[in-house]
Parts: C-alpha cells; sequence; structure tokens
C-alpha cells in the first residue's frame, strides 16, 4: 500500500479505525478478529483505537484488548504496526461518553492502556478531546510528560481547533505527531484543521471518513458525485470518498472503521485510486 509519514513512522495510508469492533453493534470476537486480520493481510500499519471502545462500564478498553489479541494471534509480521490509542474520554456504567482531561487522570490511563496494548511504549497516544473543566494545556502537558518518560513515541490531539492545535504543539515543543479530527463528506468544517495540519507537517487523520457507523453503507444516496465517480470507475463510492480524501494532501491518512474483512479490503483498495483534476473539482464542489 502506498505509504504515508506520521512523526518518524512510516505507515500504510489508510488506516483500520477499531470504534465498530467494540461499541455498541458490534460483531462476535471471531469476526472482529477475522477483520483486524484482514487489514493486516492488506497492508494496514494504522490501527486506531481509544481505551472508551467499549460498551460500558463492564468492559474498559474491550478494544484495546482486541487489537492486542488479534495482533498476537496474526501469522505475519506485526512489528510495523503503528497502534494509536486515546485516553481522555470515560463511558461511565450507563454506556454515555463523559470527560477527563486532567493530567493525572491522563497519565494513569497511559499505564492502563499500556497493559492492556502489553507494549513498553505506545506507539501514537492522542488527547481524545477536549475537557472544558481543565485547560488544554495542562492536558497536552501530560503527554509531552509521557512522551519524556518513554511511555509514548509519538503524541497527538483529537477533535481540536487551531487555536488548540498550535497550543498543543507549543506545550510539545513542536512535537505534534498527530491531529484526529471528524472529517467527510458531510462534514467538512474541519479543513481549516487539515490545513493547518499541512503547514505544521503533522499528520490529519480524518474520523469517521464515511460519515459514521450508521452512514456509511448510504454515503451514495446522500452525495450524488460519489455514486457518479464510483460508477465511472467501477469501485464502491467508499473507495472514491477516501481516495478523494487521500488527494488533500500527503500529510491526510484516513481511519475508516470497519466490523467485517469485506469493508476493510475494499476501503485499503483507495490507496490505489487516483482521482483526475475534473473528478476531484465535482467531490469538492458536492
Ligand atoms: N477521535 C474521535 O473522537 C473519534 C470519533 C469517532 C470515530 N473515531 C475513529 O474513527 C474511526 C472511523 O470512524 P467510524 O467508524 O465512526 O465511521 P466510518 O469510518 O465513517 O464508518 C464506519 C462504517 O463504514 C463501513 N465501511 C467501511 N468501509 C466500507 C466500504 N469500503 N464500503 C462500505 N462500507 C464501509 C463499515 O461497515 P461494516 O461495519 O459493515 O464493516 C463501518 O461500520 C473509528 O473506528 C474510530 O477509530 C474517532
Amino acid at each position: 500500500m502506498q505509504q504515508r509519514t506520521i512523526g518518524d513512522r512510516s505507515v500504510g495510508a489508510i488506516g483500520l479505525g477499531g470504534m465498530p469492533l467494540s461499541i455498541e453493534g458490534r460483531p462476535d470476537r471471531e469476526r472482529a478478529i477475522a477483520t483486524v486480520h484482514a487489514a493486516l493481510d492488506a497492508g494496514v500499519t494504522l490501527i486506531d483505537t481509544a481505551d472508551a471502545y467499549h460498551l460500558d462500564a463492564t468492559d474498559p478498553g474491550h478494544n484495546e484488548l482486541l487489537i492486542a489479541e488479534a495482533l498476537a494471534s496474526y501469522g505475519g509480521d506485526t512489528s510495523e504496526v503503528l497502534v494509536a490509542t486515546k485516553g481522555g474520554h470515560t463511558r461511565p456504567g450507563d454506556g454515555s461518553w463523559a470527560l477527563d482531561g486532567r493530567p493525572e487522570y491522563l497519565k494513569r490511563a497511559c499505564d492502563a492502556s499500556l497493559r492492556r496494548l502489553g507494549v513498553e511504549a505506545i506507539g501514537l497516544y492522542q488527547f481524545h478531546r477536549p475537557d472544558p473543566e481543565v485547560p488544554f494545556e495542562e492536558s497536552v502537558g501530560a503527554l509531552a510528560e509521557l512522551l519524556d518518560a518513554g511511555k509514548i513515541r509519538l503524541a497527538g490531539v483529537s477533535n481540536a481547533d487551531p487555536g488548540q492545535i498550535r497550543a498543543a504543539d507549543l506545550v510539545l515543543g513542536g512535537r505534534l505527531a498527530a491531529v484526529q479530527n471528524q472529517y467527510s463528506p458531510a462534514f467538512r468544517s474541519s479543513e481549516p484543521e487539515l490545513e493547518l495540519c499541512a503547514e505544521l507537517g503533522t499528520a490529519f487523520l480524518p474520523w469517521s471518513p464515511l460519515g459514521g457507523i450508521s452512514k456509511a453503507a448510504g454515503l451514495a444516496d446522500r452525495h450524488a458525485a460519489f455514486a457518479e465517480v464510483a460508477k465511472a470507475r467501477g469501485v464502491s463510492p467508499q473507495q472514491v470518498c477516501l481516495a478523494w480524501m487521500l488527494a488533500k494532501g500527503p500529510h491526510v491518512l484516513p481511519i475508516p472503521g470497519s466490523s467485517r474483512p469485506e469493508t476493510i479490503r475494499d476501503s485499503v483498495a483507495a490507496a490505489d485510486l487516483v482521482l483526475d483534476d475534473a473528478e476531484l473539482a465535482a467531490l469538492d464542489r458536492a
């Protein structure tokens, strides 16, 4: 697969988003492991997870444990796989999503992720979402300490605006490796963040790139231009969507979620789909 860079790491341009494997509607364990193995077979070397990808307080870290199990049981070489996890979101007893951006909490959460992933250092650790109760710089300061302590190899932020991205890079001493924000045909308002990342030399990871778990299948119904290009090219509209994103810049690495081997295989093929200027212009306008 075409390679792209996050910090000093080179990974496949299309990653695997792990969330659908562990939240509401998740598949059984066998299909979940088969999906991760299919991704690895297809050349995926970036897997996005989070400590909060689970159903409720009864199975914290379900997705991290699953990814660790899938990597351990894979027959091939996994040494080049970058597992990107996150801390700062919690899922309390009722299954809702809450925030905790306190530095002491993030450091504890990182230790728990290290244990679940079974690694000495986390490849990419991302602050999941700014917590309005905690100054953003203090939360990111915890990531700087984790970098200095060698517990994480790369640091990133998620759901951050341009001011927060610049602040994070400053607190990290220029070491902000990645920004993960929502970006899809239906959600383009993070284009300023995407452009700022190009300026800073920071990777941009669009989350829910196909519109989200419940909407990804209906992408073509909602965006006619993507359906038209897909028909002309003989590929899926989801592939067209990911190829359009990759064309936004060499620093863009989409992380489509998947709960079936066939969907991640189809998504990975987008790395080989080169759209022409007329197609890209039509998709930009759509
Ligand atoms: N940082 C954050 O705050 C945040 C928030 C949300 C998500 N994320 C991350 O971003 C990742 C992606 O987002 P997402 O999972 O919410 O949404 P998404 O990637 O937009 O959509 C996921 C759905 O797309 C379907 N799909 C994937 N590839 C396909 C293809 N080629 N053709 C047809 N359908 C396809 C999958 O269906 P099947 O299930 O049938 O395979 C899956 O359920 C997540 O997994 C997670 O890692 C981060």
